[in-house]
């Protein structure tokens, strides 16, 4: 049983203050006292971190990268649950056009694990160029080769076809066959393998029952990167988790059965206003196929919105009306909430239950992220702070950016991040290409397309992310972000200061 993240329940008299302080305000508005330090080090391999996502999962790192087009496929899924947390693949494809998504689930959870179940397999008779197909599609270099009768035949790797003409050659052909490779029968664990790989000096190990049918591949790869990857989010079977966007209208259905049949380990019904009647429909009729799937529905921005999808039964909340980088909601309709409030609201509302929240938008600099976390966030999911890394999705575009100082231009590095609900987005997902820009307007954007400049890898902004956790746990006298919450819930006046514009010009205008 995990303990909760979040004292339970929360003291009133501490509710009281908080709600007063940050109605109408947001992380910006805040500082937070530095209390008596205990952590010699901040580490954050030593320094526990662990929270909830859902009821039912927990991650060693609290962090989510959003379910948008331009910021999380399977390469940005992939760094995120090797790191600790978890990837939400979007929904940006088109309306029936499910078989993309579902791609990406399927790449994430056959990318690294201890034992590959079901590996990408071909037969004896298949063609080279059928074989090379998979491997390109798959993004895979080895392939099981099985016989008619399902048998474990041999293997076959880029290496082998990488020169040759592949038309009219066989898999047989090529492939290294089984009376070359060194195969395990009956099940091993990955310690086993690990000792026979070595032994035998082979880097892949089949493993087959009596009858030479498949059970799994284990590979000297996953082997050394399970090690390397001590926080990695992996399901029961050490595959990595990932999430997928499903909408509340339209394919829905039918895209969470697909999704759910790749191995799909959380889904999130995400529309803009999640309290509302087609968010009520879409979560009854999910809930009747898939009573068991872990759900996440959102988003919500008031204690009513998170009752409404608590009394729902989901397991987890999204809250965030119009705090995105992308997002123009506030702006364009006026209503929205600010993130601090929205955020402390909504704990009041399920600081009795085991559903977590998942705090959605407007972390613009890493010390948000612990304001989140403490005001009611069990996990945070970004966005832009993913856009412009070499995970996101898309092309890297030049664009000539003036040095005043130097008065000159240079050609600067970019990359697309666009709101879900920007035109551009909306475009893409309705299949409009022809449609013109007013047609296009008619439908309502809430988002919009912003050029961020082209960085490293997410990993490394996951990682300072969490260097920058820790050093916030440290000031505020915790040894664990449990610790952290506790402390600020217990006494939150010894913590929150709310500035004035001067102070918070002091502290964040750079
Ligand atoms: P950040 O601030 O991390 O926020 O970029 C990511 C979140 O922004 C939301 N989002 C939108 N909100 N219109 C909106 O009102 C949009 O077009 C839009 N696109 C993304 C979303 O909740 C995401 O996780």
């Amino acid at each position: 049983m995990v303990p909760p993240e979040f004292p339970r329940p929360l003291d009133r008299a501490a509710i009281a203050f908080v709600l007063d302080l940050v109605r109408g305000a947001t992380f910006d508005d805040f500082l937070l006292a530095p209390q008596f330090s205990v952590v010699e080090r901040r580490d954050p391999r030593a320094i526990d971190l662990s929270c909830r996502l859902t009821r039912r999962i927990s991650l060693k790192r609290p962090i989510v990268s959003a379910n948008m087009d331009t910021v999380t496929r399977a390469p940005m899924a992939i760094v995120q649950a090797e790191e600790g947390g978890i990837g939400i693949i979007d929904r940006g494809f088109r309306p029936g056009d499910i078989q993309p998504q579902v791609r990406e689930v399927e790449i994430v959870k056959r990318t690294q694990h201890g034992i590959i179940r079901d590996p990408y397999s071909v037969t004896v008779d298949a063609t080279l160029t059928e074989a090379k197909a998979l491997m390109t599609r798959s993004r895979v270099g080895t392939l099981v080769v099985t016989d008619a009768n399902g048998r474990l035949a041999g293997l076959l790797t880029e290496r082998d076809i990488r020169f040759v003409t592949p038309d009219r050659l066989r898999v047989r052909d090529r492939m290294t066959p089984l009376d070359h490779l060194v195969v395990h029968r009956g099940p091993a664990s990955l310690a086993d393998a690990q000792r026979i790989m070595t032994e035998r000096r082979v880097k892949k190990l089949p493993l087959v029952d009596d009858d030479g049918r498949l059970l799994g591949l284990i590979t000297s790869r996953d082997i050394v990167r399970q090690r390397k990857l001590p926080f990695a989010t992996r399901d029961e079977h050490g595959r990595l988790m990932v999430g997928a966007a499903i909408g509340a209208t339209g394919d829905y259905l039918e895209r969470a059965a697909e999704l759910i049949k790749a191995g799909v380990d959380v889904l999130v019904i995400d529309i803009a206003h999640g309290h509302s009647v087609v968010m009520d429909r879409a979560i009854a009729e999910l809930r009747k196929g898939h009573p068991d799937v872990d759900l996440i529905a959102g988003n919500i921005g008031t204690a009513e919105g998170a009752k409404f999808l608590l009394d729902r039964g989901v397991d987890a909340i999204k809250v965030g009306i119009g705090p995105g980088g992308g997002c123009t909601t506030r702006m364009t309709t006026s209503f929205g909430v600010p993130q601090a409030q929205a955020l402390v609201e909504c704990r009041t509302v399920v600081a009795d239950s085991d559903v977590p929240l998942i705090a959605d938008g407007g972390i613009r600099r890493h010390g948000a992220l612990a304001l989140a976390l403490i005001f009611g966030g069990d996990t945070a999911m970004l966005g832009s702070a993913f856009a412009g890394t070499e995970e996101a999705p898309g092309e890297i575009v030049h664009k000539s950016v003036l040095l005043p100082e130097q008065q000159k231009a240079v050609k600067v590095p970019f990359k697309v991040l666009r709101g879900m609900a920007s035109l551009e987005a909306i475009r893409d997902r309705l299949d409009v290409e022809d449609a013109d820009r007013v047609e296009l307007e008619a439908i309502g954007a809430e988002g919009m397309e912003i050029s961020v400049p082209a960085r490293g890898s997410a990993r490394t902004i996951v990682r300072d992310m969490m260097k920058h956790l820790c050093s916030s746990i440290s000031y505020g006298g915790a040894d664990s972000l449990r610790d952290l919450r506790a402390r600020f819930w217990a006494t939150p006046s010894a913590y929150l200061i709310k500035l004035s514009a001067s102070a918070r010009r002091e502290s964040y205008d750079r």
